[in-house]
């Protein structure tokens, strides 16, 4: 009776649900990639076309590559699998059969739900395709469920399983560690299984991000070549495996990582993977990166068409060292000097434990009285008075054992008991698994915005991963869900703080770029990528990132030199002309820079609300990679392609002379630009002189190109293109 009661209860779920399309093709197609399902005769579902979409879909009929779609363990599939499953009574083997697909459509997104279930156990998964017609991306997850007696037992989980087949793969990863984020590696996958991932919990991108390019038979192109490029939405662990098989096929495999990490699904629950978004072109990889771009700004990341703030941070300003007096000053300095807003870090709160170094008071989020008597209020005031907007640091999902919060609840944190607890930064991680920890960490947000009415901007940091990782309120048989769990627990607090301050701006940090996923920046407005401001540096981990993520999320600060991290020495101007090529900001203290920096730093600051729209919303195009040339360039171009800025920058000075033509992009080949040189070095004689104001048709700065010489280390030239007619 109880059985027959699940069961029925499993077949509303499943209800939605259309009858078996036996022989036809399941497409899911964007405006120009394809992938392709077809059902075999034992009811397998096959995976028959991923690539660029054919113009008759009669075409898909006759192909027929034999992959599984979703590979299970236990039957014949000797390769990597796709879910694993230990069901109730200890059978380790699935099967998955077609059951069904539906789809639904609105505003040009297909979601397309491809339905399977094990023909002798009742266990369904869903595949889910959500296809973005116009931005050409596709997000792929999956959902498991059971109406067994038992629990079953997950070991594997893949959000998404792509076959492909070519005669050679590439594989661009994207790994690094702190200060050296998105450092770019590509090398031949041969037989065997590559696997990328994070087995860290939090902070999961500290050593590698979930991204990559894989292209086929040849090294991966900006302008040429078949590439599948892709990013997990998840900043828990996570895992890509590339399994090179015996017969010469690429399978990828994605999602959470499943290391350590079994999970036990009572019945009639959902268990619900994170997406893949993907997308295939032939078209190489710069036609990949304006896809995810435009996606981003409109799917990806919050409220993607509203323009980004330029601020003044004060961390590499003061560390933890100023008081009321000072900040006021820099608030000062930060209108004066043309900034929107000002953003006050680390070191504003704790009394029993003040934070003035990382060692101690992470946790307790009340205002340090000595440093600031009268409140954050006041500087609130101070900072709108001026006629700028301030914003806060806050960790929420942090604590110093020595601080008021630790000593009240010390079974918050995780930690492994009977073991000794290691500290990283001196803090440990809040468990998030526990719903009071849930409520608390919104509390910290709530609280700090309630007090403060007029709190524009928080920048969410997390400066550790977990280790020693086990929670005080999973119960003992539940401990390998920890990973999981917490990041599910963050998205529960991310959810309500953007339920309640919808419009309040949020950058994404991590001790640098040590989370950044889509699934995160849907919370967030832009994000860290890096504590190395370094501007050198800055190009390289900038370059990477952005073939996934836009320049208007991707934060980038103008700092002192020496650099604090690389102890460089870079001009003000080159270090501007960086910054001013994603998300402008700085990290100095004002008041020590000489009267002509400020000037120069003031005329810039200016410049980039002229350019700030082509950066933010414009289309980006890579011209010459620092990984390739002496000299690097990329350009954005506005969507109707009357504005262009291009950024060019010699990393290494050049005896000669270093003349590679800029082979611009994007333009309009019918319209003319007018050229004009931005943040110009009027001390020096600029090689661009000859070019100054000439009008250029489209047609030949792309043919022709933009020719200048370059000589020196660190020189560098922001161009400025508008329609002339
Ligand atoms: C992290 C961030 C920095 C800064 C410090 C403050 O390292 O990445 O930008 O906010 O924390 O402690």
């Amino acid at each position: 009776m109880q059985l027959s009661r699940i069961f029925s209860l499993f077949f509303v779920l499943t209800l939605f649900v259309s009858t078996a399309v036996a022989g036809e093709s399941i497409v899911v197609e964007t405006s120009s990639t394809a992938l392709v399902f077809n059902v075999d005769k034992s009811g397998k579902l096959i995976q028959s076309y991923i690539g660029e979409r054919l113009l008759n879909k009669s075409d898909y009929e006759g192909i027929n590559s034999g992959f599984d779609a979703f590979p299970t363990f236990g039957g014949k599939h000797t390769e990597e699998s796709a879910l694993r499953i230990v069901h109730g009574d200890g059978n380790t083997s699935s099967e998955l059969v077609f059951e069904g697909v539906s789809s639904e459509t609105a505003d040009d997104v297909t979601t397309t739900t491809i339905s399977l279930k094990d023909p002798a156990y009742p266990v369904k998964v869903r595949l889910f395709f959500k296809a973005y017609k116009k931005q050409d991306v596709i997000e792929q997850w999956m959902e498991v469920e059971h109406a067994e007696k038992k629990d079953i037992t997950l070991y594997d989980f893949a959000s998404s399983y792509l076959s492909l087949s070519a005669q050679k793969y590439f594989l661009t990863e994207f790994h690094g560690d702190w200060a050296q984020e998105m450092q770019m590696e590509e090398q031949q996958l041969v037989y065997g299984t590559k696997t990328i991932e994070s087995r860290i919990g939090v902070r999961s991108n500290q050593f590698a991000h979930a991204c990559f390019l894989l292209s086929e038979n040849q090294k991966a192109h900006e302008t040429e070549g078949a590439v599948l490029a892709g990013q997990l939405e998840w900043p828990g662990s996570w895992q890509l495996r590339f399994e090179n098989d015996r017969l010469g096929n690429m399978h990828v495999i994605s999602g959470m990582n499943p290391y350590a990490s079994h999970y036990r699904l009572p019945k009639n629950t959902v268990f619900k993977t994170p997406a893949l978004l993907f997308t295939y072109s032939l078209d190489g990889t710069g036609t990949v990166t304006r896809r995810f771009h435009r996606w981003a700004k409109q799917y990806g990341i919050n409220d993607g068409k509203r323009t980004r703030l330029t601020l003044l941070n004060n961390w590499e300003a003061t560390y933890f060292k100023f008081d009321e007096q000072i900040i006021k000053g820099i608030i000062g300095n930060a209108a004066d000097m043309g900034f929107e807003l000002f953003l006050l870090d680390d070191g504003w709160f704790g009394n029993k434990y003040p934070r003035n170094s990382d060692h101690q008071g992470l946790g307790d989020w009340e205002t340090n009285h000595e440093k600031l008597p009268n409140g954050l209020g006041c500087l609130v005031k101070e900072a709108t008075d001026k006629g700028i907007r301030f914003g806060i640091w806050l960790e929420p999902e942090m604590v110093n054992p020595k601080s008021e919060l630790y000593e009240k609840h010390p079974d918050w944190v995780i930690t492994q008991p009977n073991r000794e607890i290691d500290t990283q930064r001196n803090q440990m991680i809040l468990d998030l698994t526990n719903p009071k920890v849930q409520d608390y960490v919104f509390s910290v947000v709530d609280n700090t915005m309630q007090q403060n009415p007029g709190i524009a901007y928080i920048k969410w940091d997390c400066n550790r991963y977990m280790t020693n990782a086990a929670s005080a309120y999973l119960k003992p048989e539940l401990q390998s869900h920890l990973f999981i769990e917490y990041t599910r627990g963050l998205f529960n607090v991310l959810d309500r703080v953007r339920a309640k301050y919808p419009d309040t701006y949020m950058m994404l940090c991590s001790g640098g770029g040590g989370r950044i996923d889509y699934a995160t920046l849907r919370y967030f407005d832009e994000f860290w990528i890096s504590d190395n401001t370094d501007a050198l540096d800055r190009i390289f981990i900038q370059w990477g990132t952005t073939y996934f993520f836009p320049a208007m999320a991707l934060a980038s600060h103008v700092s002192v030199v020496p650099n604090h991290i690389t102890q460089r020495i870079i001009p003000l101007k080159f270090r501007f002309d960086v910054a001013m090529s994603a998300k402008l900001g700085m990290d100095l203290q004002p008041k020590d820079m000489s009267e002509e920096d400020k000037q120069f730093a003031k005329n810039a600051i200016q410049e980039y609300y002229g350019i700030r729209q082509i950066v933010q919303q414009g289309d980006l195009y890579r011209l010459l990679s620092p990984y390739e040339s002496r000299r690097t360039a990329m350009m954005y171009v506005s969507e109707n392609k009357d504005k262009a800025v291009v950024f060019s920058y010699l990393l290494k000075k050049t005896i000669n002379g270093e003349r590679t033509p800029l082979m611009l992009k994007g333009l309009d080949p019918q319209k003319h630009y007018r050229l004009r040189e931005i943040n110009r070095d009027t001390k020096h004689y600029s090689w661009f002189s000859p070019l100054e104001g000439k009008v250029f048709s489209g047609d030949y700065l792309m043919k022709y190109g933009l020719r200048f010489v370059m000589y020196n280390e660190y020189d560098s030239k922001v161009i400025l293109l508008e329609q002339a007619d």
